[in-house]
């Protein structure tokens, strides 16, 4: 006997169920707080427009807050014979309850159950995302200005160009995650909008009151039109996965200065002992391999939009089964990136810097715009000034003076850390 919502007295066939649930026993799992918590406001909207009573009510909240008391100790599970937790959910209310728990389904479909279940995910796990990207925000700006004074080449064509700092370093990539931070606000704003009420696509012809439901669930507002709320499913999640990558892209880029930076040819950064790995054959060896995980975990999440995107391809408006893949394609994404930040953070914390890179004079060169600069700043045209330099440059006569005096906004000597940090905290205040 299955546990089917949809049961019509035949027995599907087994391996057509075993198909087309998938993972979603699996999945569905984290989705269970929230199920309940979209079963609750549609519940209590029901008695205000009298399709329950103030006694059924009672006990189906109850039976309700049950059930969430039980997923949240871990002692919840999608029975093998049941297809997804809006049906767990509903199975467990008409066993424990009797005919009230068949109640509940009025006026919804398991299509805009599972949408707003997504809804509430997805605001969660981009706030949670959103904090992981702030921690290491936090972790780039301290660092940035620990090391301020810390010069290394800058490149331009991976060959030598001006000076640079570690400083300037850290810093570029704190600043970057703000843009980040942007696309997770507004991903986590197209999120924030309640689909309940469009039940299978198409609305009810009961009197629902979506205002309710909306306020119960703290949306920001409401999806109105029933269509565009269903068209929403595939268009959330890509939202949220084009923030992720985003975020994947900086981090991506981090770790694989780090690679370069901490190879012997540059020898900018090292790690201690405990943080690196080694070879099987080569006894020197010490390497970044968290850094190039990291890299490669970066690189494969950058791929997550497109797989959402040629998932939902020309799917015409309405539900499609295909909608229920999504899951498996975003829920691991939020698990990778998130466990990513926190490593980067961790890593940085411990990576060394070596403060006399510049001592080598193999990138004395870098120091050929401050002289043409000097120059210019004597009186002497700037052409005229770049000519002398060069001429000295290729004489091998140059001699660098080897003095920075950098003071605009976002340079070595003026980093703007503080106007950063308030940028970072316009943009955060949009989770409010
Ligand atoms: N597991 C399904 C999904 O994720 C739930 C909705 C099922 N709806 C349906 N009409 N079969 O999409």
């Amino acid at each position: 006997m299955t546990n089917k919502l949809w049961d019509k007295g035949f027995e599907p066939d087994r391996a057509i169920e075993a198909y087309t649930v998938g993972r979603d026993r699996e999945l569905d799992l984290r989705l269970a707080r929230y199920d309940v918590e979209g079963s609750l406001a549609h519940i209590a909207m029901l008695e205000k427009i009298g399709l329950l009573t103030r006694d059924e009510l009672t006990t189906l909240t109850a039976g309700l807050q049950a059930i969430a008391g039980e997923i949240a100790a871990g002692r919840f599970e999608i029975e093998p014979d049941t297809e997804d937790i809006h049906s767990q959910v509903e199975l467990l209310l008409t066993r424990r309850l009797g005919d009230v728990g068949k109640k509940i389904h009025s006026g919804r479909s398991r299509n805009d159950q599972v949408l707003v279940d997504l809804k509430l995910f997805l605001r969660d796990e981009l706030r949670q995302t959103a904090d992981d990207v702030q921690t290491l925000f936090d972790r780039l700006q301290e660092l940035s200005e620990r090391h301020k004074e810390v010069l290394m080449p800058g490149y331009t064509h991976l060959q030598i160009a001006m000076p640079s700092s570690f400083g300037l370093w850290f810093g570029a990539y704190a600043e970057t995650l703000v843009d980040d931070m942007r696309l997770l606000a507004a991903a986590w704003h197209i999120a924030n909008q309640n689909p309940l009420g469009s039940a299978a696509g198409y609305g009810s012809s009961f009197p629902l009151d979506r205002r309710m439901t909306t306020q119960l669930l703290g949306f920001e507002e409401l999806h109105y039109n029933v269509v565009a709320a269903q068209m929403s499913r595939g268009k959330s999640e890509r939202a949220a996965a084009t923030a992720l990558a985003a975020v994947a892209a900086t981090v991506g880029r981090l770790a694989m200065d780090v690679c370069l930076m901490m190879s012997q040819n540059f020898g900018f950064v090292s790690l201690p002992d405990e943080l690196t790995t080694g070879s099987s054959i080569m006894p020197h060896k010490k390497n970044p391999d968290v850094f190039e995980i990291m890299r490669g975990r970066c690189n494969r999440l950058q791929s997550v939009p497109n797989e959402i995107a040629l998932l939902t391809a020309n799917l015409p408006a309405g539900y499609h089964r295909d909608l229920q893949l999504l899951k498996e394609i975003l829920f691991p994404a939020f698990d990778e990136l998130r466990g990513t930040l926190g490593m980067c953070d961790f890593m940085l914390a411990h990576l060394r810097v070596n403060d006399r890179i510049l001592d080598d004079p193999k990138y004395d060169y870098l120091f050929t715009v401050e002289d043409v600069n000097r120059l210019v700043l004597q009186g002497v045209p700037f052409r005229e000034a770049y000519r002398r330099v060069g001429l000295a440059v290729q004489h091998r006569e140059y001699r660098p003076t080897r003095e920075v005096h950098h003071t605009h906004e976002g340079s070595i000597g003026n980093l703007c850390t503080e106007e950063i940090r308030r940028k970072m905290e316009r943009v955060r205040a949009e989770f409010a």
